[in-house]
């Protein structure tokens, strides 16, 4: 990020830029009250009845000895953590196109929903500055410069240093979410399974994490026959990366594992896709972006929960050494499997580290994250990702934190017909159902692979992992979704 964030019970002296909160209807905000004979606010806001105060709404007052943005909230009474990001995220776009360098926020005796304290909307906003920031121009020659000029960002609030302490840990969640969007952002010749291993290490070493990688000679010994079966077409070679944090020392509690589909390039293979937006399938690997992210957020605010990441990174390529439509393989649970779509290859690499990390890590919970199937994009659109969960307990956990995160989920159906539709004639399993309700067959597939007892979900993020229009805090592009929703739900029900 190229500007500080900083909290002081003051404003910041060297700020060209002052903002000043407005709630719904025009009412001023403590702050604004304070500083309204000074900068004539309310007279302004007379003169100007297209602005109302409606949240991330601005108003640039050009009146005045400093330069002042008057910023909309909305109904106070309703601003939760999710709309002081939301309003902060629209501010960035408005403080990168005016050029602002240093900004102070004055949020002084801010209005908040109830149970959000004030100290908490200050640091939610400063994440929601950080979110919208982000962007992706690695490979750019010219760099975008209006992105820059932002220097400095004071936000004031009484409690100044509560404030931070709470924005520390945000930073480290966001991290995790712009790590995700890095990495869906890449482009498949350079994350690559094996450069993907390396960025791994490059980011979650230093912060303690534990990373175990898993090539093609120890898969084979393991008999990861599903896994393999995808990767074998293409020139690089397939990897399993497993990321351990171990946060919680004390107790000897089983961990919670994140499982990521990382197929870094999907042209279908032998049943090949279409040419046109092929492209898009740099993202196949976005379900293992989010473990990863996720992994990134918990170690860099060092969460007290032992959690275990671990993705399947393969390339899905044509070729004479390719796997075809009929052929039958053997997963590492021993079940074979009769490939009828080469195309269907997310489900066959999750199923090998399912498996694994069942089996070595003994886990409480298993949450499994994939771009899967087209179909829950024809089922939810780009709005909602589909989660199946063979517990009501672990779906509540996952709606609340749906809707503390603002990550849509929406529950899809796991049923005996499902895994039924995925018998084969002529193996134990088939890689592909019948025509319809793609996304619940493909949870149906897996579901085989999950052991009696295990609390499992399976979210589809095939819709919501890239989007191409803006939103306030998320950039077109990569998204990072999964990283907040999975955060919050460790925080909540598996912390200590
Ligand atoms: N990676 C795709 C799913 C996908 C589609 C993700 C669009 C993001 C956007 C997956 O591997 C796939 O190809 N699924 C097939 C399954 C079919 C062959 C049963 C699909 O959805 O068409
Ligand atoms: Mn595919
Ligand atoms: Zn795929």
């Amino acid at each position: 990020m190229a500007f500080s964030i900083k909290f002081n019970t003051k404003p910041n002296p060297k700020s060209d830029t002052l903002i000043f909160l407005i709630n719904e209807g025009n009412k001023l905000s403590t702050g604004a009250k304070k500083a309204d004979k000074k900068y004539a606010l309310s007279a302004t806001l007379k003169n100007n009845a297209q602005f109302t105060g409606k949240s991330g709404q601005t108003l640039a007052l050009n009146n005045a000895k400093s330069k002042i943005i008057l910023l909309g909230t909305g109904d106070a009474a309703q601003s939760d953590g999710l709309a002081f990001e939301t309003m902060a995220g629209k501010l960035f776009t408005h403080l990168k196109s005016a050029g602002t360098a240093h900004v102070t926020i004055n949020m002084d005796g801010i209005k908040t929903a109830s149970g959000l304290k004030k100290e908490d909307a200050a640091a939610h906003f400063g994440m929601g500055l950080q979110l919208a920031a982000y962007n992706f121009e690695h490979y750019k020659s010219k760099k975008d410069k209006t992105a820059k000029t932002l220097k400095s960002v004071t936000i004031t609030s009484e409690k100044d240093n509560d404030a931070k302490k709470l924005h520390k840990a945000y930073m480290a969640i966001a991290d995790g979410v712009c790590l995700a969007r890095d990495l869906v952002n890449e482009p498949p010749n350079m994350l690559y399974p094996k450069s993907y291993v390396q960025r791994i290490k490059d980011e979650l070493k230093p912060l303690g994490v534990d990373i175990t990688i898993l090539g093609e000679k120890q898969m084979e010994k393991l008999g990861f026959g599903a896994l393999l079966a995808v990767g074998q077409g293409s020139a690089c070679e397939s990897q399993v990366a497993i990321m351990r944090w171990d946060g919680d020392t004390k107790t000897k509690k089983a961990p919670i594992a994140l499982v990521g589909k990382g197929v870094t390039f999907d042209t279908g293979g032998i049943s090949l896709k279409p040419g046109p937006n092929m492209d898009q399938m740099k993202m196949d690997m976005g379900g293992s972006a989010a473990v990863v992210g996720t992994i990134k957020a918990l170690a860099g605010r060092k969460a007290k929960v032992n959690a275990i990441g671990i993705v399947g990174l393969v390339e899905n390529m044509p070729s004479s050494n390719a796997y075809r439509p009929g052929d039958v393989i053997t997963s590492h649970a021993g079940k074979t499997i009769e490939v009828l779509n080469t195309d269907a290859e997310g489900r066959l690499v999750l199923a090998d580290i399912l498996t694994y990390v069942q089996q070595k890590y003994k886990p409480e919970v298993i949450i499994d994250l994939a771009t899967l199937t087209g179909a829950i994009m024809v089922a939810l659109g780009l709005e909602y990702c589909g989660a199946f969960a063979n517990d009501n307990d672990l779906w509540k956990q996952i709606e609340k934190s749906s809707h503390n995160t603002g990550e849509k989920f929406w529950r899809m159906p796991l049923d005996e017909a499902y895994r039924k539709e995925m018998e084969s004639d002529v193996a134990d399993l088939k890689n592909l159902g019948t025509s319809y309700g793609g996304s619940c067959s493909a949870a149906g597939f897996l579901e085989h692979f999950i052991d009696d007892g295990v609390k499992w979900a399976h979210i589809d993020i095939a819709g919501t992992a890239w989007w191409k229009t803006d939103k306030p805090t998320t950039p077109k592009g990569g998204t990072g979704f999964g990283v907040r929703a999975l955060d919050d739900l460790i925080q909540n029900n598996f912390e200590k």
